[in-house]
């Protein structure tokens, strides 16, 4: 009988693949796994507690914070308080970083940015929600952190993940040496390695966007969608359109069955909706490390000037065949959103 093999086992074992690494990274890395293990039990209790519904409060964004978000947020910066190995945290739930300001945590090196649960308003009708993460070295040296610690591209991550609170619960992580993924077994409350080296298939015949705001795309992304929806035998087209509302879940199928996912620019979210620190970049970091492409329809994700904490973005991703075409398409017909002027210009037919 093959011998399960946990999260923890799975992550000091992977230490040896960084010599210098003093065990601060695992170290964190277990942190958040605990945290999500707390997270999960709540979640599976939506329904049965009262944790269903909105607080009443609306974050900086302007959405309404769910109890499940609050209660998310709470967890995970307890966990890296008490953790001791993360200096701050950019969270979607506070409007500044959060300092970490514990005895244990004087010489924390990492910073984490946190989505502590992505597609909230999914969680009173019980579709799957999750949480996304993303870690970076600090790079000020000691005393607060500052804006230039939480500021950084993509590029720089050194980790990043996500959890999916789905038919069964399941913590996926990268520390840029592939992508590895972990079912949690309720029995024995640990993530086991279930899906070793994760690759996204480079081609797929899945499409996810929320096409109720077709009238307002980009005439590329338009286009690309009436190229999905054509009889194409040789291609597999039509494609299938799958949507939950959850970035997490939609972009943890598109991971094992290949696929797109869209969230473009809008008339109404002219940047994009999702957001660039704790969303898409942990993503895209993620979906590279698989084998897959992550762009905002004109720039590789990883490489975009951060400018602000809750700074938007347009992110087209996943099986690097069918973004490459969605970007062909955008070059075609909406040329006009140049790397220059993407930032809210653009014409909308
Ligand atoms: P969050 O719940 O963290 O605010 O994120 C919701 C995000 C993302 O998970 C999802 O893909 C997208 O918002 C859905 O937005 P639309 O309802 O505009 O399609
Ligand atoms: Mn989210
Ligand atoms: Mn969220």
């Amino acid at each position: 009988m093959k011998a399960v093999k946990t999260l923890g086992q799975f992550i000091i074992e992977k230490q040896a693949d960084f010599p210098y690494a003093k065990g601060e990274l695992s170290r964190l890395l277990r942190d958040i796994g605990i945290a999500a293990k707390i997270v999960n039990r709540e979640v599976n209790k939506a329904g049965l507690a009262d944790i269903i519904g909105d607080v009443g409060t609306v974050n900086v964004q302007g959405e309404n914070q769910k109890k499940l978000d609050v209660y998310a947020n709470e967890q995970f910066i307890a966990a890296l308080q008490s953790g001791g190995e993360c200096c701050t945290v950019v969270s979607e739930e506070n409007d500044e970083y959060v300092y970490i300001d514990s005895e244990i945590s004087k010489n924390a090196k990492y910073v984490v940015c946190i989505d502590p649960l992505d597609g909230s308003s999914n969680i009173d009708v019980n579709v799957g929600v999750g949480t996304i993460f993303s870690i970076f070295r600090r790079v000020s040296k000691d005393g607060k952190a500052t804006m230039e610690d939480v500021l950084q591209k993509g590029t720089e991550q050194v980790a990043a993940g996500y959890v999916v609170y789905g038919s069964s619960t399941m913590l996926v992580y990268t520390t840029g040496k592939g992508v590895n993924g972990f079912t949690l077994d309720p029995s024995i409350g640990e993530f086991c390695l279930s899906h070793p080296d994760m690759q996204v298939p480079q081609d797929g015949n899945i499409y996810s966007i929320n096409e109720g705001y077709y009238a307002h795309f980009p005439d590329g992304i338009k286009k690309y969608i009436k190229f999905c929806q054509v009889e194409d035998e040789k291609t597999r087209r039509p494609y299938t359109s799958r949507y939950t509302g959850s970035m997490v879940a939609d972009i943890h199928r598109t991971l094992i069955k290949g696929g797109i996912f869209m969230y473009p620019i809008t008339a109404q979210a002219p940047n994009g909706k999702l957001r660039l620190i704790y969303e898409c970049n942990p993503i895209a970091f993620i979906v590279e490390q698989a084998g897959g492409r992550a762009t905002n329809g004109y720039e590789r994700i990883l490489e975009l000037e951060v400018k602000e904490l809750h700074q938007r973005s347009a992110i087209i991703i996943g099986s690097t065949k069918m973004v490459e075409k969605a970007e062909e398409m955008l070059a075609c017909f909406s040329p006009q959103i140049t790397k220059t002027t993407f930032e809210g210009v653009v014409t909308i037919q």
